[in-house]
């Protein structure tokens, strides 16, 4: 009888502060082919050299370390993540990965018309959709060049296709304030589950709001003001994500989720790590430092080494942000270069 061969099960990934990390979220490119306010200045920004951005090959190494690891879901960004060639690909090269549970996506919707049934089928279980509103000339200025037909055209094709669908809102004073409860009415109506982002004062982003943020309260009372009081229900992203879920008189099919980073923050059940396009790995989206993945991998060091730098860079993690609305403690990094 062959010896029984005990493979090595490796620790789990912990922080500093006893967080386990289950969540990897990569951003597939710095690029996008809109031009979000609140994202990025109007001048656009320094774009990485193409050859340091990861190839589909060495994000598929990077991820399966992390799978060996206890990482269980992705979620791939941008920039926009759909403007790189062959995504269904890399989805199938993802999903295939042992102990990869799922692989989602956060997209502005632009290229969903077209990819949402190849994706579909290579596995991509969840799109999460940005609408920040339904009018179309507002969605234009907003975005400086986005067809908000497309996008709306793009969520119907992903849930024809069988995918989950989540909107992203960021919520603006003066810009958004009067759509919240039209957009949970859309929401709900096409089958996606509304969610609005208070907006963190991120680089350009502190520039862009101070004075014009919609905190979490906010957002449920006008909700509630159209719909009735809300509860707190539970949703399958309560698991997973910093969302918080809340539904007129409990109704669950009519739940909406609220991301309230700034006035009701989550940091302490943080369970997320991010690689940008070019293979650093920042541990938090608030801060600047982050691990270069990409130099170990390109420098031919093997999976020990990777796995060692993910471990050495998980032990400074910080235990919070300290976003201020003034935009002291924001990091200087664009939010389009870490895909949020
Ligand atoms: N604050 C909050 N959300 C933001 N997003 C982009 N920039 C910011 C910001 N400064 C959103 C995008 C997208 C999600 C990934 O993050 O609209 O929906
Ligand atoms: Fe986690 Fe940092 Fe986001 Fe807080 S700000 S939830 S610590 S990534």
């Amino acid at each position: 009888m062959a010896p029984a061969v005990s493979l090595p099960v490796l620790p789990p990934l912990v922080d500093a502060h006893a967080r386990r990390v289950t969540y990897l979220r990569v951003s597939l490119t710095d690029r996008c082919n809109y031009r979000c306010t609140y994202c990025m200045p109007p001048e656009g920004v320094d774009l990485v050299p193409r050859q340091d951005v990861l190839a589909f090959e060495e994000i598929a190494r990077i991820v399966r370390v992390f799978a060996g690891l206890g990482v269980r879901r992705v979620r791939l960004t941008g920039g926009e993540p759909t403007i790189r060639k062959g995504l269904p690909e890399l989805v199938s090269r993802l999903t295939a990965i042992e102990g990869i549970e799922s692989v989602v996506m956060t997209t502005n919707g632009h290229r969903l018309p077209e990819l949402a049934k190849p994706l579909a089928r290579a596995g991509l279980a969840e799109v999460n959709v940005s609408v920040d509103t339904l009018r179309a000339d507002k969605f234009a200025a907003i975005t400086r060049r986005g067809d908000l037909d497309r996008v709306l055209a793009g969520i119907d094709a992903a849930r024809a296709a069988g995918m989950r669908v989540k909107l992203n809102t960021v919520a603006l004073r003066g810009f958004n304030d009067d759509e919240i409860a039209d957009l949970c009415a859309y929401g709900w109506r096409v089958g996606a589950v509304p969610r609005f982002i208070e907006h963190m004062p991120m680089s350009d982003g502190r520039l862009y709001a101070p004075g014009r943020e919609l905190s979490a309260a906010a957002i449920r009372a006008a909700v509630a003001g159209r719909f009735g009081p809300v509860e707190r229900v539970i949703d399958r992203g309560d698991a997973t994500g910093p969302a918080r879920y809340w539904a007129p008189g409990g109704d669950r099919a009519r739940r909406f989720g609220i991301i309230s980073a700034m006035t009701e923050h989550f940091c302490d059940t943080c369970n997320r790590v991010r690689l940008s396009a070019v293979g650093e790995l920042h541990t938090c989206l608030a801060y600047d430092d982050a691990v270069n993945l990409r130099a170990i991998l390109r420098g031919g060091g093997g999976d020990d080494a990777v796995r060692d730098a993910i471990r050495a860079a998980l032990a400074g993690k910080r235990a919070g942000h300290d976003f201020r609305r003034s935009g002291h403690g924001a990091p200087s990094k664009h939010m389009i270069s870490i895909g949020g």
